[in-house]
């Protein structure tokens, strides 16, 4: 989506802005940064003063509507002039110049700090688009040899949430949810999928040519105990996609309450495919306060356990 910069400049003679005024600025700004749409905001800090907001929009129409309806703009203290942006970043490898590259994000580390289970969402749906875009992102997550045993279901339609509630004991925040995902790995792929996990290994790279059978037959050596492997590389796959989702302001919970055989029932799930659990996602309806963590020391050992 295109990316548009609103520089604010402050007219002549304009009154100072009031707090009041400066939290109803700071609110249309948390609005479009709660759709993940806000790249970055904030007041020049020189003698010019204004302020400038890069972010996502459809259409410069729509950038122009949002700058419009800023209460700075609003209220006459400053005025706003909309540019069409291009951002170089690694992910896009600076416009092309350089390869793509995962890059950085500043606020990432804060997000996760203040991460909670959210179990209460607004009543509005994630659009089909972003499911997608969620999903291919949480399948992006790694797994053991890159076998990805995923096969999640996902359940996006309120008959669907519905279906999945009853099958996780009534928890309410399922139908709450614009988006739940069922965490199911089909352990048959560790056997199955293995000399494709060869191939791809060592066409790029990964492992040195060797004798395929015997990479084969080690690769399928290491899954004595399927059950746990599964619920590894279900879990790895479900916290990726709540990740995935923080990273455009959804908020969500994991879920492992659940009733294993009413769900494999309702949803069709064969008795060898294991659930790792739930993962649900939604738009925010006012934001949880983070459950406080044990401090560092007393859950962290350097170098060797801590009794
Ligand atoms: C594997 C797993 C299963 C969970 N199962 C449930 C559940 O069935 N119902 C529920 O309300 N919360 C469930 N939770 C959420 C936890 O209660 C929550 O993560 C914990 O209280 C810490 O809160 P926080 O996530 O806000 O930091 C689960 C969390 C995990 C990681």
């Amino acid at each position: 989506m295109p990316e548009y910069v609103i520089f604010l400049h402050p007219v002549d003679g304009s009154p100072r802005f009031e707090a009041d005024l400066v939290d109803r600025h700071c609110r249309h700004l948390a609005d479009l940064a709660g759709e993940g749409r806000l790249i970055a905001a904030g007041p020049f800090q020189d003698a010019q003063d204004g302020g400038m907001i890069a972010g996502i929009f459809e259409s410069k129409d729509a950038a122009s509507s949002f700058a419009a309806a800023d209460p700075f703009v609003r209220e006459g203290v400053e005025t706003a002039e909309v540019r069409p942006w291009l951002m170089a970043r690694p992910g896009n490898g600076f416009l092309g110049r350089l390869p793509a590259s995962p890059g950085t994000h500043p606020f990432l580390l804060e997000t996760l700090r203040l991460r909670a289970t959210t179990r209460r969402f607004a009543a509005k749906p994630i659009g089909a688009d972003l499911v997608r875009a969620l999903l291919e992102a949480a399948l992006s997550a790694p797994s053991e040899f890159n076998l990805q045993p995923w096969r999640p279901i996902v359940c996006n339609t309120g008959p669907d949430l519905l279906r999945l509630q009853r099958c996780c004991f009534g928890q309410s925040q399922i139908a709450s949810a614009g988006l739940a995902v069922i965490c199911a790995v089909d352990p048959a792929v560790f056997h199955e999928d293995a000399p494709r996990a060869v191939d791809e290994l060592v066409e790029h790279g990964r492992w040195a040519p060797g004798d395929r059978e015997n990479q084969i037959a080690f690769i399928r050596s290491q899954y004595k105990d399927v059950r746990v492997s599964s619920v590894l590389n279900g879990a790895i796959f479900g916290h990726q996609l709540l990740l995935a989702g923080l990273s455009v302001g959804l908020q969500g919970f994991w879920l492992g309450g659940l009733d294993d055989q009413l769900m494999r029932g309702e949803f069709g799930i064969p008795e060898r495919v294991h659930v790792a659990g739930v993962v649900g996602l939604g738009w925010p309806d006012g934001l949880e306060t983070p459950l406080p963590r044990r401090p560092l020391e007393q859950v962290v050992a350097f170098g060797a356990w801590n009794e």
